[in-house]
């Protein structure tokens, strides 16, 4: 049974002026395809065919399994979490980032510098570890999830929130401008997705 590319629950252009339409059409059809086609070829035959996403990436993982296998969950996360218009986090959410994360400020602070600081190709997360909400980021498509791969996993947590800081995701509108990328992000969240995960999470 092999993994599919998801349809985007919104038009390419939905996003805008966000993430632009382009941008959003190649890193669907071009990146994530590449990674479920790729994700495909590397679990074929082998004793990971038939397991879930997540049980694959929680074991033990050749490089192309940990690339490609990361790439297809973390952007099937990322068009999930985002929204046309963006909401705002309520109910045990909000509550749980006021209690756990010092606020939604703060943790705004706290998740913007960790997409900023991630040198390189990443992620940055808003994870549940433990029953309590946790920011890290990862390297490369590392998430996670990925306990077989120690620190190089960031917080260890459930991923419920994650902001893809590859240059694919943002140079064409923004070039070497992530600042501004990750602060457009935040007025297309889907909090209510966030909120969702975050209940099955806990
Ligand atoms: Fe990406």
């Amino acid at each position: 049974m092999a993994f599919e590319l998801p349809q985007l629950p919104y038009a390419y252009d939905a996003l805008e002026p966000a993430i632009d339409a382009r941008t959003m059409e190649i890193h669907h059809t071009k990146h994530h395809n590449a990674y479920t086609t790729k994700l495909n070829d590397a679990i074929k035959g082998t004793d990971l065919d038939g397991k879930s996403i997540e049980a694959i990436l929680a074991g033990e993982m050749s490089p192309a399994v940990r690339n490609n296998g990361g790439g297809y969950y973390n952007h099937c996360l990322f068009w999930e979490v985002l929204k046309p218009g963006g909401s705002a986090p309520s109910g045990d959410l909000a509550a749980a980032i006021d209690s756990d994360l010092g606020g939604f400020d703060q943790f705004r602070a706290d998740f913007s510098n960790a997409a900023a600081t991630r040198f390189g190709s990443g992620w940055a997360w808003l994870c549940v570890k433990g029953g309590k909400l946790q920011v890290c980021s990862t390297a490369n498509q590392d998430n996670p999830l990925m306990q077989a791969i120690g620190d190089a996993a960031g917080c260890g947590g459930t991923p419920i929130l994650g902001l893809d800081v590859w240059e694919h995701a943002y140079y064409l509108n923004y070039q070497n401008r992530r600042p501004d990328y990750i602060e457009a992000f935040f007025s297309i969240i889907n909090w209510d997705k966030v909120a969702e995960s975050y209940a099955a999470a806990k």
